[in-house]
């Protein structure tokens, strides 16, 4: 049986040896520490297998930067989804699938207006992603068209919501 919940204060150290194995190397994982310690960790979700953490997804509230330089108002807001992690034992079981929808679907029940995520082009499509460029976002990374992508999740959003260079959160930043 696997739990998908929300990340509690005593679940850290878990979360923390999930990622750095996935990712086979400390960085992210210390993403996701200055994320929370910034007040940025807008969701973390996990997967708990009889106690033990192995799957983990953050996402951070981004925003959308106009030509002018300002902000733009997206209703509920834009999250970036980064990192995602699955113990590697435990990679290509549907586990981080699993964990993925259901935090989609959560935050799409609460109202969140689209989700970023900068990562593999052959994963996130599977779970509604679409290149973001197609929409006039712009990362700030150099990356690949097909590798940026976004997911709307709600229907009320203006046109040109996403017209502009994303900004993430500082610990996502760079
Ligand atoms: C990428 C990752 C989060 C996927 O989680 P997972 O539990 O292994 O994936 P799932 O078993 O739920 O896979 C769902 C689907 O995506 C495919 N898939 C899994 N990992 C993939 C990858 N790295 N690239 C492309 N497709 C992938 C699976 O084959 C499966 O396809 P199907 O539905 O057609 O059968 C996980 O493999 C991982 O932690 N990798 C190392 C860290 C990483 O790269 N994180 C993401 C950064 S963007």
């Amino acid at each position: 049986m696997v739990w998908l919940r929300a990340e509690q204060p005593v679940d850290l150290d878990g979360v923390r040896r999930v990622v750095e194995a996935a990712f086979g190397q400390p960085d992210e994982a210390r993403i996701v520490d200055q994320l929370r310690a910034d007040g940025d960790l807008a969701m973390s979700h996990l997967a708990d297998r009889k106690g033990e953490i192995i799957a983990h997804v953050a996402f951070s509230p981004a925003q959308v930067i106009d030509d002018a330089g300002e902000p733009r108002e997206i209703p509920g807001g834009l999250l970036a989804l980064a990192p995602m992690a699955v113990l590697p034992e435990y990679q290509r079981q549907k586990i981080g699938g699993g964990l993925l929808q259901s935090a989609l679907m959560r935050l799409e029940r609460e109202g969140v207006g689209a989700i970023v995520v900068l990562g593999h082009p052959e994963y996130y499509p599977k779970f509604g992603f679409t290149p973001a460029s197609a929409l006039g976002l712009r990362g700030p990374f150099d990356a690949p068209d097909e590798a940026f992508l976004l997911r709307v999740l709600r229907d009320d959003l203006p046109r040109d919501a996403f017209h502009g260079m994303l900004r993430y959160a500082p610990a996502l930043q760079g």
